[in-house]
């Protein structure tokens, strides 16, 4: 994984009082040490107004102003994007068969070593963060931290009080590993037909969004959508959940519901602890954290 090359501690959130000038350049995403070298003979980086020389020497990246071909550097040790996963894309920085979520940055943003923290599903869509803070990655997907990840499922089947507490209780899955205990709360059951087509569905609050789930599964061509086409056959009910667990085993969520019988149709990621996904964003879509919501998340991790 390409985490940041170099850099302050990590997990410290302020800002190193002073750094080499090639090193500041190359977390910034100018290319390798070579490559700030030649910048330097060419003339193209100058220092607080006056044209730099030695690619090592030393500059204070909160203090002093850096311009590279005119352009101010704005060094910043960490970044932090939600993205709005869409179904289609793998949870990788890179694959050679697929296309990955860091295909859907621009240059600029993939010049920083993202990756993403924990992984959807290429079918699951959602809340993924992409980072290059190693430390609060691995705060925020460790079970010990107990932070809670949040789904929200179209799921075949009458999902009722029984499945809640089986899920508070933990369920066993395929391979015999006993979930830690998980909240599920059901939104809404309804018959398939109801959300297939035009036909009104009862007033129930979640059933916009659930709609709008069955939407997507018979429209987008990135879902198998099999399951989906013989539920509406068959009129089968379909629940509309939302699940918190605190772990990320392999298909936890849909592991789980076949673990009580179930089948997951649809699977989007809407939380990560308190940062919730931001519905301005549609599927493909990003934003780089705003300071509160990056805050939150080191809280989320005990480190306010
Ligand atoms: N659980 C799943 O089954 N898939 C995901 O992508 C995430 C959680």
């Amino acid at each position: 994984m390409d985490t940041a090359a170099e850099g302050p501690e990590e997990g410290d959130a302020a800002v190193k009082p002073s750094m080499r000038l090639d090193k500041m350049l190359a977390h910034e995403g100018y290319g390798t040490r070579s490559d700030i070298k030649r910048l330097v003979r060419e003339g193209a980086v100058t220092v607080n107004g006056r044209q730099a020389v030695d690619p090592g020497m030393h500059v204070r990246p909160a203090e002093d102003e850096v311009h590279v071909f005119g352009r101010a550097v704005a060094y910043r040790e960490f970044r932090y994007v939600m993205m709005h996963k869409p179904a289609g894309v793998v949870s990788a920085t890179e694959d050679a068969r697929e296309p990955t979520v860091l295909g859907l940055l621009p240059e600029e943003m993939r010049r920083h070593g993202l990756f993403p923290v924990g992984r959807l599903d290429k079918d699951a869509e959602g809340l993924l963060l992409l980072t290059n803070d190693g430390k609060l990655a691995h705060g925020l997907l460790s079970p010990r931290k107990a932070v809670f990840k949040t789904y929200r499922a179209l799921v075949r089947g009458n999902v009722d009080a029984a499945d809640a507490k089986a899920f508070a209780a933990g369920v066993t899955l395929d391979d015999g590993y006993v979930t830690m205990p998980a909240r599920l709360k059901v939104l809404a059951t309804l018959p398939a037909t109801d959300l297939a087509g035009d036909a009104a569905a009862s007033g129930e609050e979640a059933v916009p969004e659930m709609r709008e789930a069955a939407r997507r599964l018979s429209e987008e061509p990135a879902f198998s959508r099999g399951a989906w086409e013989e539920s509406v056959r068959d009129g089968a009910p379909v629940s509309w959940v939302e699940l918190s667990i605190r772990e990320g085993k392999f298909h936890q969520v849909k592991r789980m519901f076949a673990a009580v019988g179930k089948k997951v149709l649809y699977l989007r990621r809407v939380a990560v602890g308190d940062l919730r996904l931001d519905p301005a964003l549609g599927p493909g879509e990003w934003r780089e954290l705003t300071p509160d919501e990056e805050k939150a998340l080191r809280e989320n991790r005990g480190e306010a």
